[in-house]
């Protein structure tokens, strides 16, 4: 299973944001979705073998995560409106301390990365930075990997270390720095290449 945490600095934890205007009303909650567009939807698909977090520190609720299941997901729409419009109805629901599910293949939890850090499972588990020993030079043929990224403000300097503790390898897609939701198509790509040809 692929899995992706999007680390969410300011994104907003709570429903009260506009679909007309999200960069200005969802602390760039905007960014994220794009991500997990990027991470869930292939053209005419869902990718069943993925699994989304977005980690929310942003809004009144904070902190609370969301969990995407490809494999559970339903009625999940390419265009970022029709993310933003279910993921405002998910918010709008009490979270709990662990994660329980929304919507079909949608859960919340009350927590932001401890919690998420909770549910995933052992395996290989990479941190996405620019300037950190190239990715291509990895094997990625686990059954379980992880990819935590930052949002437009990258990762802080505690998450960093926090997840560096727990022994998670700092990773590079190259010399350029990427929108967050490029590096997790960079990452599709690279392992769609490797484990699906
Ligand atoms: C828009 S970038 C963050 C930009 C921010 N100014 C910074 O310096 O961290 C969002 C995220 O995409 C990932 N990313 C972007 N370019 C990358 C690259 N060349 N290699 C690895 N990860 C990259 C990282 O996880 C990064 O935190």
């Amino acid at each position: 299973m692929r899995r992706f945490v999007i680390l969410g600095r300011t994104a907003t934890s709570s429903p009260s944001f506009s679909t007309e205007d999200l960069p200005s009303t969802s602390g760039r909650l905007d960014v994220l979705l794009r991500c997990l567009r990027a991470g869930l939807l292939v053209s005419h698909g869902v990718r069943s073998d993925t699994l989304v977090y977005l980690v929310l520190l942003g809004g009144e609720h904070a902190p609370r995560a969301l969990r995407f299941e490809g494999k559970e997901a339903r009625f999940l729409r390419p265009d970022e409106r029709s993310l933003a419009i279910l993921v405002r109805k998910v918010l709008a629901v009490p979270a709990s301390d662990s994660f329980t599910e929304v919507r079909p293949g949608v859960s919340m939890a009350a927590g932001g990365l401890e919690v998420v850090l909770g549910d995933l499972p052992p395996g290989r588990k990479y941190l996405l930075e620019q300037g950190a020993p190239d990715i291509r030079t990895e094997i990625l043929s686990e059954p379980e990997i992880t990819f935590f990224i930052g949002d437009h403000l990258g990762v802080d300097a505690s998450t960093r270390e926090t997840l560096a503790k727990l022994g998670v390898t700092p990773a590079g897609l190259g010399p350029v720095g990427l929108h967050a939701e490029d590096a997790v198509t960079v990452v599709c790509n690279e392992l769609d290449r490797r484990v699906l040809t």
